[in-house]
């Protein structure tokens, strides 16, 4: 099997570069691959101590190993930048999220199938952006290397997953991948809504800060103004004789 970036992601390659080129941003980008890495190393540890399937279960160790090599890998790397630059920027985690997929494994509610399924489209998806990103890092050979590095463990991880996905449901390997597609299409939905809620909200308190509440200000200053000033009399004591 070979590693291909996506349409999207070969469309978005001038943009990929430019998210690469700023050394302050690739630190802090390999920093936060690194922590997606081990926590999929973690998930997938799990999962090798929930399967009954022994092959599966070495397979998993192997792959939870290579995502721990990954996660050391990409945060020598980011601290070796990281130590070199200062300054804070903007790490544009929309356009290049690396190895995202593992950050969304619940491996205790998932079937063997379904998890297979899962990894392979997640590894596929993160093989094809890390081939991406060696592409454009002719800046920086030794960040590039380290994605080459990776990229042989993505490979195989995808290739790996499939396998035994055909192996453990010949006939339903189609519909466990389109499955596993649909639930990361609604997890990318569910993704994109939450950071538009976000932006929306941020825009509605703005306009209520700047527009509406200077206009209620402007309102109750006005009526302020047609205040008596001093004190006011009193109204009259009501009498309690009757209900009105
Ligand atoms: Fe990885
Ligand atoms: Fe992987």
């Amino acid at each position: 099997m070979r590693a291909e970036p996506s349409t999207v992601d070969s469309l978005l390659e001038p943009l990929h570069r430019w998210v690469w080129t700023d050394v302050d941003r690739r630190a802090r980008k390999l920093l936060r691959f690194s922590e997606t890495e081990a926590d999929g190393a973690r998930d997938i540890t799990r999962a090798a101590e929930l399967t009954r399937d022994p092959v599966l279960r070495s397979l998993y160790l192997r792959h939870a190993d290579d995502e721990q090599r990954h996660a050391a890998l990409f945060r020598r790397r980011g601290q070796e930048l990281l130590d070199s630059s200062k300054a804070r920027v903007f790490e544009a985690n929309w356009f290049a999220p690396g190895e995202r997929g593992l950050d969304d494994l619940e491996v205790s509610s998932e079937a063997d199938e379904a998890l297979l399924a899962f990894l392979h489209l997640s590894e596929k998806a993160a093989a094809g952006r890390f081939v991406v990103y060696a592409k454009v890092l002719d800046c920086d050979p030794r960040t590039r290397a380290v994605f080459a590095r990776v990229l042989k463990d993505e490979v195989f991880h995808m290739s790996y997953t499939r396998k035994q996905l055909a192996r453990l449901a010949p006939r339903r390997e189609g519909l466990r991948l389109w499955q596993a597609r649909a639930g990361r299409l609604w997890k990318a939905y569910l993704r994109f809504a939450s950071a538009l809620a976000g932006v929306l909200g941020t825009l509605m308190l703005a306009i209520q800060y700047f527009v509406i509440l200077p206009l209620f200000a402007l309102l109750a200053k006005r009526s302020a103004r047609r205040e008596p000033e001093g004190f006011a009399r009193s109204r009259p004591v009501l009498t309690l004789e009757g209900q009105y």
